[in-house]
């Protein structure tokens, strides 16, 4: 078998791990499940939740990567815990039902870039969704977005994935300081601001039940965590790098954008709409509020275009990162060509998503199976594993190059995040898949999906 690929610079890998997690997450969900719940409300639990449980969780996939050099599957038996192997299997499962929804939905932002540069949905916002987002014109726009993504991964580690997130990410970063700073001219961005940003904890506490959920999914998601994803990613790693410096500059990274998009959308909503405090999180409102907001502000086409732009390669950064997830297994496994595998496990995902296109219940039913259980299962079990299967490792494993273990008087921070790891996060993230089990359940039984 060849040589392991490994990334050209430690920048390579963070671009390429920022690009996993910068993504729809951030840009297209984020914005609006702030605006739907309670707004500054959502922002401080989601916050508390990305750096209180996210952060370490990353560290503990981080570990599992380096450490084995492996895919998310057959790091486990590298450990010499081949018992834990289903879990890796686990993530890797929910990338590959991840990868055929979010290709999907990348399918109507490649059709937005255009309707956007034609003016298209400008008339008739509603009727321009629904046109395209179901249907055969949903399922072409599907495959081309899964073959730029193919593309991608095709060319490997370092050739693909890294040289396309070093461009799209410093790219998306500049845009969206762009779009933020037009924000602050609107007539909107002053209630906008003070909803974003002013928490109002009676508004927490009243809607306990549903903002933890909500907010616990999105920071697993948004820092493509549980999926196998940054377990690859780390695999292919030097040891040099410092694993708590690395996944800190890519949590905080993530989470800039993700407040950059909340600063460049709120003024929007606020300046067009009604009452965009009732914009709900639903998967189309993303698209329709905006269009219809690009359409009744000046230079709205290319404020449209730049914005879809942006959101195209966050898409694109993320995807990559999806389909890497399975391919890196069989590369690991079998000695095929890269791009054959790539190929392969694209096209299967490719028809796996097109029941999605079908109609927008499919993909809300993909969707909550993803962040109501898959996730949550999938980040415990990583949880228990790092904290108690594999502990000694994970111990040795986070010190190696790493500004904790080797600067004097931070060893404390270590033990604290093993402890960390062992006990908070798993009671969070069974509370959380409590709530959100129940919620699923719900759903499927008054007939909220099918
Ligand atoms: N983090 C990405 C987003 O926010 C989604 C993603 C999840 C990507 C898991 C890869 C793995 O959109």
């Amino acid at each position: 078998m060849s040589t392991r690929e490994t990334w050209t610079t430690r920048a390579g890998f963070i671009f390429a791990a920022v690009g996993s997690a910068v993504g729809l997450g951030n840009i297209w969900s984020f914005p609006f499940q702030t605006a739907s719940n309670g707004g500054a409300a959502f922002l401080v639990v989601y916050l508390l939740a990305v750096f209180l449980i996210g952060f370490p969780t990353m560290l503990a996939e981080f570990v599992i990567g380096r450490r084995s050099e492996q895919n998310a599957i057959s790091a486990f038996e590298r450990l010499g815990f081949s018992n834990w192997t289903f879990t890796g299997a686990l993530g890797v499962f929910a990338a590959f039902v991840t990868l055929a929804f979010y290709s999907v939905v990348g399918g109507w932002v490649l059709r937005y870039i255009v309707g956007s540069l034609t003016g298209a949905y400008f008339g008739d916002t509603a009727g321009y969704f629904a046109a395209i987002s179901a249907g055969p014109g949903a399922i072409v726009t599907h495959a081309a977005f899964m073959a730029i993504t193919i593309g991608i991964v095709a060319f490997g580690v370092a050739d693909g994935i890294e040289r396309a997130t070093k461009f799209m990410i410093p790219a998306i970063i500049v845009l969206l300081i762009g779009l933020a700073g037009w924000g602050a001219t609107l007539s909107g961005a002053g209630a906008g601001y003070s909803y974003y940003l002013s928490p109002d904890v009676d508004v927490i506490l009243s809607n306990f039940g549903s903002i933890v959920p909500s907010a616990m999914g999105q920071a697993f998601f948004t820092l493509s965590l549980g999926f196998g994803v940054m377990i690859a990613y780390a695999s292919y790693l030097g040891s040099d790098d410092s694993l708590p410096g690395d996944s800190a500059i890519i949590v905080v990274l993530n989470t800039v954008v993700a407040l950059l998009a909340g600063f460049a959308v709120f003024p929007v909503l606020f300046s067009t709409l009604e009452d965009p405090t009732t914009t709900s999180g639903g998967m189309g409102t993303a698209f329709t509020a905006l269009a219809g907001a690009f359409g009744q502000l000046p230079a709205g086409q290319v404020l449209g275009f730049v914005f879809f732009v942006v959101l195209l390669f966050a898409a694109l950064s993320s995807s990559i990162s999806l389909l890497e997830a399975p391919t890196s297994y069989v590369v690991d496994t079998y000695d095929y060509d890269r791009w054959k595998i790539a190929v392969g496990v694209g096209v299967v995902t490719f028809v796996v998503g097109v029941p999605s296109t079908f109609g927008i219940t499919w993909l809300a039913f993909y969707n909550d199976l993803v962040f109501n259980v898959l996730l949550p299962v999938a980040v415990f079990l990583i949880a228990v594993f790092v904290g108690w299967v594999a502990d000694a490792e994970a111990f040795d494993e986070l010190g190696r190059g790493s500004v904790v273990g080797d600067v004097p008087g931070t060893a404390p921070l270590t033990t604290i995040w093993l402890w960390w790891v062992r006990v908070v996060v798993p009671i969070v993230v069974l509370y959380t898949l409590y709530l959100g089990v129940t919620s699923l359940y719900t759903g499927l039984t008054t007939g909220g999906y099918f």
